[in-house]
């Protein structure tokens, strides 16, 4: 069976549609699929937000066909692991936890990765350097993600 990962931000057009396209290149997508949403309502139908279809790109990604779409209940039933880029999503999401199986399939994305840092930080109000800065936190925790689920030590 899949391995179904749901990558989660705030807005679904900065961070999490950039690791849903950075993981899902590093990984078997017979074996594991990726995929992302954001806790609020406002970019529902909408492409990632151009800076990051750009930093993407400028690393050999496509990520222009995503479509933003808002978390829902029923996505703890369809994802193995929801991984979250800040402490705000983690309480929005866990606060929609039906119960303890819910609740633990919710992580910080960085919890997966060595370094001191915990949140991924929100590259909205940023100039292109913030979504530099994400696309390589980002990254690098993916390799350390793709990893282990290939070893299937997550
Ligand atoms: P994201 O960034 O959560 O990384 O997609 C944001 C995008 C849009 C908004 C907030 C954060 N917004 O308020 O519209």
């Amino acid at each position: 069976m899949k391995i179904k990962v749901l990558m989660i931000c705030l807005g679904n057009i900065c961070r999490s549609p950039l690791a849903e396209g950075i993981l899902q290149n590093k990984v078997n997508s017979e074996k594991i699929s990726v995929d992302s949403a954001g806790t609020g309502s406002w970019h529902i139908g909408n492409k990632p937000d151009s800076r990051s279809i750009n930093v993407a790109k400028k690393h050999g990604l496509d990520i222009s066909a995503q479509r933003g779409r808002q978390f829902i209940v029923k996505d703890f039933d369809d994802f193995d692991i929801i991984y979250v880029m800040d402490k705000s999503n983690y309480s929005n999401v866990n606060n929609m936890a039906r119960n303890k199986s819910d609740s633990s399939k919710v992580k910080l994305l960085l919890s997966e990765s060595d370094t001191e840092e915990i949140e991924v930080p929100d590259p909205y109000h940023d100039s292109e350097d913030g979504f530099e800065k994400v696309y390589q936190m980002i990254n690098e925790v993916c390799g350390k993600i793709a990893s282990k689920l290939e070893n299937k030590t997550i």
